[in-house]
């Protein structure tokens, strides 16, 4: 029995045909529900919700058009990064290589990588990682763009899909961690993450990380505060779901969108404020909500980096940096990094 055969086996093979197959866990995996997670999160002192809940379908697209908002630098700023890499990244990697992508895209992001393995292959592996089934979507689009492309994507939390990864095969291969997701981790998950991709790589493996840097509070903070209320929309818009899978009846004209630059934890912090003393029911979670006035719903953390700090955190958890591209206002950061 091969590696794949023998390692894999709590994972369900789906060949859709000779380009595109899924690899998703049969569903004995025990986590938490949203409802349950959301019952713990809420019937506390401090108040939260996850971040990781505000991508349903309408969340996802308003995340979509935080990205083109003029206030929003960080995904423009990605790009115009990562176009530095069609003649810049070629030296680090050869025709073994595979793409591997942490939260999946069928986004310019992802195809300017693809543009560099597809133009040094004959044929580009993709193995998208993500637990949403908008991978589905996104792999069938970039299927008709890239003629010599095979994915396989694998439909599971990060941590899950790099375990697959691990036990697959023994192909070289370039994770990509992109858009600064990781500043979503506190800092002590964030490490664990890390040490989690190192002891995942093998020595000549490659990991390529977008981070986003310090910078001016003003910047920041318009960039999560837009003028044409986007991210209030997006950070509201848990509410809606909530309200929707939970059968909860929160009044979204009752909350409001709050956000702030942290300076001494480097962080943008995203609250829902409660406008009246008010109480919610949460069906589903068994929950009867009591908020009070002025009240704050915590619901994201994004983190900022300075370089040095960027520097300290990949070499602390095992890796060596190969290269750090960086846009001419130092505002964004992608860094490509080996096992030590
Ligand atoms: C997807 C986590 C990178 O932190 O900038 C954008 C999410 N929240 N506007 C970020 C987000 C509000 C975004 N990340």
């Amino acid at each position: 029995m091969n590696k794949t055969l023998q390692k894999n086996l709590d994972y369900k093979k789906y060949v859709i045909d000779s380009k595109l197959q899924y690899f998703k866990p049969h569903a004995s995996k025990i986590e938490k529900t949203f409802a349950e997670e959301i019952s713990f999160s809420l019937n506390r002192d401090s108040k939260y919700i996850s971040p990781k809940f505000f991508y349903d379908k309408k969340g996802s697209d308003l995340f979509e058009k935080i990205c083109s908002l003029p206030e929003y630098y960080p995904t423009r700023t990605e790009i115009s990064i990562l176009k530095k890499l069609w003649s810049e990244l070629p030296p680090f990697i050869d025709d073994t290589f595979r793409l591997v992508e942490l939260g999946s895209g069928a986004s310019v992001k992802t195809r300017l990588i693809l543009d560099v393995f597809t133009n040094l292959q004959k044929t580009t592996e993709y193995f998208p990682i993500d637990i949403s089934e908008i991978l589905a979507e996104s792999s069938e689009k970039l299927l008709e763009d890239y003629d010599s492309l095979h994915i396989t994507g694998i439909i599971d939390t990060y941590q899950g899909g790099l375990e697959f990864l691990k036990n697959y095969d023994d192909k070289k291969n370039l994770i990509i961690f992109l858009g600064s997701s990781f500043g979503n981790f506190s800092p002590s998950d964030g490490k664990n993450f890390l040490q989690k991709i190192n002891s995942t790589m093998k020595s000549g493996d490659l990991f390529l990380i977008g981070l986003d840097l310090v910078k001016d509070s003003k910047i920041l903070e318009s960039a999560y505060n837009d003028a044409q209320g986007i991210t209030a929309q997006f950070n509201l818009n848990v509410l809606s779901r909530i309200n929707d899978e939970l059968d909860a009846d929160f009044d979204l004209n009752n909350f409001s969108h709050y956000s702030i630059y942290n300076k001494e934890d480097q962080r943008i912090e995203m609250y829902l404020k409660s406008l009246v003393n008010q109480s919610v029911i949460i069906s589903k979670s068994n929950l009867l909500l009591g908020l009070k006035k002025d009240e704050l719903i915590h619901t994201e953390h994004s983190h900022k980096f300075t370089l040095d700090q960027i520097q300290k955190l990949l070499t602390s958890t095992g890796f060596k940096i190969n290269h750090t591209w960086l846009d001419e206002k130092t505002h964004f950061s992608l860094t490509l990094v080996s096992k030590v």
